[in-house]
């Protein structure tokens, strides 16, 4: 059985490609693929895109009713994805934006081409609000790419990674690629899921991933990070990770930034 973290499959209210045919095709194959549950996290950008958790909640109810009535083997998570800002502990208790399936964690996104400063007191902030704050696809983000202790520093901090399926298999580019190999192989990554947008370029699949993973890092480890780490989400209880594994030789094989 896999859980998929991350998905933008609400049609309407998110940047979604899917159409309601390309999607119950989707969602067919990932059901095939052994995919069980799907937590439904479409952006949250404040003062851009503010989806409150009613609209999204009751999104995802309709798209449930149609998967049920599809026999299709899928239930729904509500989440988003929310663009980080310094606001946010104060979204998080005016309950303007949705946690993952209203536990303590958070799926963030950072801008990809830069660290904001005070992504440290972010997350010590949401971490002392007894939030846990789970980093989206950092492999994608160009600093840390060339820096990985800024994701060393933020996990160490109490953050947690969550990384796309596509970024292992390179449909994000060699960097992210290499970076994902890279943050696997430190013990830096949580979960991993598929960031799905639409039939083609992003699409709802785990399995190809999975098994580069089980390959790099065993079944046992595999099956945390698509699995049992987000089946504590659901059931918000606390997630034991494994010690990082310290990056350290220097990471200039991409050539100045
Ligand atoms: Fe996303």
């Amino acid at each position: 059985m896999m859980i998929d973290l991350h998905t933008h499959i609400l049609m309407g209210i998110d940047d979604s490609n899917f159409d309601k045919e390309s999607l119950l095709v989707a969602l067919r194959n990932a059901e095939k693929e052994g995919v069980r549950k799907i937590f439904v996290t479409p952006h949250y950008v404040q003062f851009e895109v503010e989806n409150s958790t009613q609209i999204i909640s009751e999104e995802m109810a309709k798209l449930q009713a149609l998967i049920k009535q599809e026999n299709i083997d899928i239930t729904l998570y509500i989440g988003a994805e929310i663009f980080v800002t310094l606001d946010l502990p104060m979204l998080l208790e005016q309950k303007k934006v949705p946690t993952l399936n209203h536990s303590r964690y958070i799926l963030i996104e950072m801008p990809l081409g830069m660290v904001p400063r005070y992504m440290d007191l972010l997350i010590y902030q949401l971490c002392m609000k007894e939030y846990v704050p789970i980093i989206a696809h950092p492999e994608r983000n160009v600093r840390i790419q060339k820096h990985p202790k800024y994701l060393q520093n933020f996990i160490e901090k109490g953050a947690l990674v969550q990384m796309n399926a596509g970024s292992i298999m390179g449909d994000f580019g060699g960097r992210a690629k290499t970076a994902a190999r890279l943050f696997l192989k430190h013990n830096m990554v949580h979960f991993i899921a598929s960031d799905a947008h639409d039939a083609h370029h992003r699409p709802l699949k785990l399995l190809d991933a999975k098994n580069v993973v089980e390959k790099i890092m065993g079944k046992q480890d595999a099956s945390s990070l698509f699995e049992h780490n987000a089946a504590a989400v659901i059931l918000n209880q606390y997630i034991q990770t494994p010690d990082i594994k310290p990056i350290k030789r220097k990471w200039y094989s991409f050539g100045e930034r």
